[in-house]
């Protein structure tokens, strides 16, 4: 951690330049740097005096370099200073020493990736414009002032990769300017087809998900419980008592398919009925939103499933699209007029067997908000966890054992969470800053950043509702009860499921405990060796009192607590960081509904036709947008990139004895990710949440 700009600069790109270009780093883990080898680690309390003199006097300076702020995002605590030289050393995949000194070390596995590699990222996102337009080049002439409009774009897409070649540090700008030139020149058109909405280019770098073909098939819902969209993801639950707001009755319930002879308190008391209900974000849903034209809305929509008598498998059963249960038609008539409440809108449930198109409406309103609760989880956790690499870098020395166990998991994280929420696209905020007046100033709108400020041209949320869905779901996480994976043996209220990836898939906390383990006793022999160690010590209370991560132990006085505590870390910056693919996915995972009105049960004068449907779904632009824009976030640029289980060649090269460790480690996790793989082959959709090859090593996408 003490690279100087230029050095970074050059590590970059080979070429010398100012702060300005050092802020440019990518943050989607498209770079990779060197730095010298760690020296032997130690502990505080056994180094020898001139050791111990100079890592004082690093964290004496870290503690200058490194600061909380919780002024310039209201209800959060940041890094105060992206000029740190900890923060931009971090941003980079760094190997650790020369070439020849890692050539002369043992062979590390790169699980046949090299991470070094910026492979297909930067090119990724100019590729579905292109496949697209190739795609739909006819049908896109026939809307209006095509041809003048694609000239536009494809100008815009090859100058910037013509730019880009050669020049790593140019494609980010080229990423972050690409919405907006999608949103003008592709027409705001309603898909006449599903291919229309399908922007998935034809190759296997950009896999569909697991169920694109049967996406109609009710089942698909129930899935998405079992194995759903994100990590973090906590609104299903028994349902044991019924709700006032949402009125199912037994002969709803009984209509259903494989429900005929069943009854639904005998089912619920029985364990068998679930609901996901999305009630806390019912304030962000009906909040005015911004007008854009597109007509985008979201619901806080409630569903409920249940197991069939015998079965084992989970099906829907019904959906309200919003918390306000409609007493009959004639008050959603009136609402279609104007003449509701709309800061408290109303609905109706809906079935299965309900208006076919109805229904299929219906279940867009609550996948629809499936897919915005997955994106606020992911952002959510980026802010939760934010103030924990700011104690690390103030509290632990180079020569401390968790800098190199650690670094690496918190790589870009708060660069990440500084461009995502603070850094204007296309201002001078993003590309010319001027050492010494960074902090203060340069943080900007906080509604206004990369991913807070597109938002609301591609979702139903505003930037100001987005923002603050964010910090509530950073602010509802624990630390400790939200990296304990569900031991089902304990949990019986989920033994009517069947299969339920989720949690049976959720396996590795334990290899990272082991490795964790092995690793921290090579420099730890007794609790006394944790007491003592004032840098740990320091670590963690800063953790917890000034970085105020809600549930994180502010001492550790074993061994065992120790190890605990930074398994977790890593479990959160890699397990609890991943994101599905689902957001791409137009037919169901678009973060807008773009009908301005509800669907209604009955048919005839309330039916609703296929082309309704198409309208609900997003104009062709904002598809297009919203599906570049979640590149960045989802899918690793290949299996194995930079993911769990992964670290910097040599990173460890300064102490021999961790190789072994590390090598079990890397083994358990390929087994673990070869044995869902297997699992996945069986069933009728594949999971692939909690596999290691999918999840990144740090919060770098
Ligand atoms: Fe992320």
């Amino acid at each position: 951690m003490s690279e100087t700009f230029e050095e970074l600069a050059e590590a970059n790109d080979g070429q010398s330049t100012g702060p300005e270009r050092v802020i440019l780093v990518p943050s989607v883990g498209s770079f990779s740097g060197e730095k010298p080898m760690l020296p032997v680690a130690s502990l505080p309390q056994n180094c020898s005096a001139e050791v111990l003199a100079e890592r004082n006097s690093e964290l004496a300076q870290a503690q200058i370099d490194n600061y909380y702020d919780d002024t310039v995002l209201p209800g959060a605590i940041v890094h105060g200073n992206m000029y740190s030289e900890d923060v931009i050393g971090n941003v980079n995949w760094n190997l650790r020493g020369t070439e020849e000194e890692r050539a002369a070390m043992a062979q590390e596995d790169d699980f046949g990736v090299d991470d070094a590699d910026p492979g297909e990222d930067a090119i990724d996102l100019a590729e579905p414009v292109v496949s697209y337009v190739q795609k739909h080049w006819a049908s896109l002439l026939l809307s209006g002032g095509f041809f003048n409009a694609a000239a536009q774009l494809f100008k815009i897409i090859y100058t910037n990769v013509a730019d880009n070649l050669g020049k790593p540090l140019n494609e980010l700008s080229f990423k972050l300017e690409i919405i907006d030139p999608i949103l003008a020149f592709i027409p705001p058109r309603s898909a006449r087809n599903l291919e229309e909405l399908n922007f998935f280019p034809d190759n296997d770098r950009f896999p569909h998900p697991a169920y694109d073909q049967e996406f109609r098939d009710d089942d698909v819902m129930g899935w998405l419980q079992v194995a759903p969209v994100s990590p973090d993801f906590d609104q299903f639950s028994p349902y044991t008592e019924h709700l006032d707001k949402f009125p199912v009755t037994n002969a709803m319930f009984r209509k259903q398919d494989g429900f005929g002879d069943d009854d639904l308190d005998q089912a619920m008391s029985e364990g068998r009925v679930f609901i996901t209900d999305y009630a806390e974000y019912n304030e962000e849903c009906t909040a005015p939103s911004t007008d854009d034209g597109y007509g985008a809305k979201l619901h806080a929509a409630m569903a409920l499933f249940a197991v069939p008598k015998g079965g084992d498998t989970l099906k829907i059963i019904a959906i309200q699209p919003t918390q306000n249960p409609a007493a009959n038609s004639l008050q959603m008539i009136f609402q279609e007029i104007g003449l509701g409440d709309k800061s408290n809108p109303a609905s109706q449930i809906l079935t299965p067997k309900d208006d076919y198109w109805s229904w299929q409406m219906a279940k867009n309103t609550f996948s629809s908000m499936t897919s915005m609760s997955a994106v606020l989880d992911h952002l959510g956790g980026h802010v939760y966890l934010g103030p924990i690499p700011v104690a690390f870098y103030r509290t632990i020395s180079d020569h401390h054992p968790l800098t190199a166990l650690l670094e690496t998991h918190f790589m870009s994280l708060i660069d990440n969470n500084f461009i995502g929420i603070f850094t204007e696209v296309g201002t001078g905020t993003f590309g010319t800053p001027t050492a010494g007046e960074f902090h203060g100033k340069e943080f900007g709108d906080p509604t206004n950043g990369l991913l807070t400020g597109a938002i609301e041209r591609l979702s139903g949320f505003s930037s100001e509702s987005f923002l603050a869905g964010t910090l509530k779901r950073a602010n509802r996480f624990h630390f400790v009860r939200d990296s304990t994976p569900v031991d089902r043996s304990s949990h019986p209220e989920f033994d009517a499921l069947g299969d339920y990836p989720f949690h049976d898939d959720n396996r590795s906390f334990a290899v990272i405990k082991e490795w964790v383990s092995n690793y921290l006793s090579l420099y730890y022999s007794s609790d006394t060796d944790v007491i003592e160690d004032s840098e740990l010590q320091n670590f963690l209370w800063e953790v917890a009192n000034e970085g105020k991560v809600n549930g994180f132990p502010e001492t550790a006085y074993t061994i065992e607590e120790m190890v605990d505590t930074v398994t977790r870390i890593i479990y959160w910056m890699s397990v609890n960081h991943a994101l599905d693919r689902f957001p791409s996915f137009m037919k169901l995972g678009a973060l807008g509904y773009y009908d301005k009105n509800l669907p209604r049960p009955r048919g005839w004068l309330d039916g609703r036709s296929e082309k309704d449907w198409f309208n609900a779904m997003p104009p062709i632009n904002v598809g297009l947008g919203l599906f570049v824009f979640s590149r960045i976030f989802v899918d690793l640029p290949r299996d194995w990139h930079r993911s769990l289980g992964k670290y910097p060649q040599g990173q460890f090269m300064h102490d021999q004895r961790i190789y072994q460790h590390l090598s079990k480690f890397q083994s358990d996790m390929k087994a673990l990710d070869d044995d869902i793989r297997q699992t996945n082959e069986s069933r009728r959709w594949s999971c692939e949440i909690r596999m290691p090859s999918t999840l990144t090593v740090s919060p770098w996408n």
